[in-house]
């Protein structure tokens, strides 16, 4: 076989851990998107679009050089100008970069921005695992105050609520600060110091580097049950903080679960880290949601299950070249949040808006049809009211036409015939009903604002 057959017969298919969003799904994912602004504009946040790479550099300055995304999942490459660059793997670093070079904390004292966009991570594809996934995040800068944590997660479970998902769990720790932090390790690595032999490759090497992230560890973290917690460490400051943040969630009806042992896969988080998880995709949360108590989850549990995730890193704007200003935000993943509300049954179903059909009959009558076709698409009333306005097979039999409008559940069809193109009228044909109606070519747009009411069209 010649090279160029063997090149011809290759079968193209998205990349391993890539996926397309075919139109259904897209209709999903705008109307996810949709409640996300709206509900994000009411706490005040703004849209911001950061681009999807950046330097590599600005990933392992605030992600942190030991976690497992710097160490094995990141894209990166190099660009003509020998610059090395990085796909960014989430959207905290890019826009706390863009906050410090737009020298936002000048201008927005209270600045509070969101985002959604497309995120890749090189890990092991897997159901609700992808390289390129999709998240929706906020980020807000400026306030230190624990009513922000508050917010921050009372934001996150409206949302939910809103969405209809309601099997959901807040799992919430504090993770301390540079004060208390520091006693914690020394602890934990002692600890563990013990421990060494029996534990696994990855555990030995995280002992030296990053120490928490054997409570996360799929094979020791289960096994080590008596593993120091923080919350033992924390600092005066940080239990304050922390029982404020509880105190405030408490009174305004939110919902959280302790959870002691919850640690985050990046380093730039101080204080407070929640995580989002839902058993509806399958994984099998402890049964401790009423009590405030979590004992130990096992990181399979919270990698199928983790929606959502978030905290407050109060000092990676100056670490990484700004301002001393506390921070703190959160991101959901699209796919798992929509596999969840699927897996619940409240997706809301996918809407299109109103389909009409045009068609015509005859061939003179095909420039009229044409015309009325970009006539009905380009009025905005029309737009406004998500009424699209398919046709353009005026050369099909009729039949053929109302065969093809069926198909595409049209609601109406709009037939100009040879007799409706000398009279300047035209059929307006309702194919739910079966009926018809002749009406003068000028009314037809006034005709449709009156049959398909404004919400009729508009997607939830
Ligand atoms: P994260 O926990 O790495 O946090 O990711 C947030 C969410 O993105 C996860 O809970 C999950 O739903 C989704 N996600 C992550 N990786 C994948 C994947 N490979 N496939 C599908 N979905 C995935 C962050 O990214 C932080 N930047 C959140 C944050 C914002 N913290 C402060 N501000």
């Amino acid at each position: 076989m010649s090279y160029n057959s063997i090149v011809m017969s290759v079968k193209f298919q998205a990349v391993r851990g890539t996926h397309d969003l075919l139109p259904d799904q897209t209709a999903h994912f705008q109307q996810l998107e949709a409640r996300a602004r709206a509900l994000f504009g009411q706490f005040g946040f703004h849209e911001i679009r950061t681009p999807t790479f950046e330097a590599l550099e600005l990933f392992h300055r605030s992600l942190g050089e030991t976690t497992d995304i710097v160490e094995k999942e990141m894209y990166v490459f190099e660009d003509r100008g020998g610059r090395k660059l990085a796909l960014r793997p989430e959207g905290t670093a890019g826009v706390v970069r863009a906050f410090i070079e737009h020298h936002l904390a000048q201008t927005n004292p209270v600045c509070k921005l969101f985002y959604i966009g497309p995120m890749f991570r090189a890990e092991r594809p897997q159901a609700g695992r992808y390289r390129e996934f999709w998240q929706i995040g906020a980020e807000y800068f400026g306030n230190p105050y624990p009513e922000a944590d508050a917010e921050l997660l009372l934001m996150v479970q409206t949302l939910y609520r809103a969405l209809g998902l309601t099997d959901v769990q807040f799992k919430l720790n504090s993770l301390g600060d540079a004060t208390c932090r520091p006693v914690y390790r020394r602890a934990l690595t002692d600890y563990l110091e013990a421990e060494k032999p029996g534990l696994c490759e990855d555990c030995v090497r995280r002992m030296a580097k990053n120490p928490f992230r054997i409570l996360d560890c799929k094979i020791d973290g289960p096994r080590l049950k008596n593993l120091p917690t923080i919350d033992s460490f924390w600092c005066g400051d940080c239990r304050i903080h922390f029982k404020a943040v509880t105190s405030l969630l408490e009174k305004a009806g939110g919902q959280y679960v302790f959870t002691p042992r919850l640690v985050r896969g990046l380093d730039y988080y101080t204080r407070t880290v929640f995580e989002v998880s839902t058993s509806s995709l399958g994984a099998q949360d402890p049964p401790s949601s009423a009590s405030k108590e979590e004992g130990l989850a096992s990181k399979q549990e919270r990698s199928q299950g983790a929606l959502a995730a978030g905290g407050r890193y109060d000092t990676l704007v100056k670490q990484i070249g700004g301002p001393d200003v506390p921070a703190l935000g959160f991101a959901l993943g699209s796919e798992r949040t929509l596999d969840a509300l699927k897996a619940a049954k409240t997706q809301p179903a996918a809407s299109r808006g109103v389909l009409v059909f045009v068609a015509a009959q005859g061939e003179e009558t095909v420039p009229a049809a044409f015309q009325l076709l970009q006539e009905l698409r380009s009025n905005p009333q029309l737009g406004e009211r998500h009424i699209s306005v398919e046709g353009g097979f005026f050369q099909k039999k009729l039949g053929a036409q109302l065969t093809l409008a069926d198909r595409l559940d049209a609601r109406y069809c709009v037939i100009m015939g040879q007799d409706e193109l000398e009279k300047g009228e035209i059929t307006f044909r309702s194919l739910k009903e079966s009926t018809q109606t002749r009406i003068p070519r000028q009314k037809l747009i006034s005709h449709l604002l009156d049959v398909i009411p404004a919400e009729a069209g508009i997607q939830p």
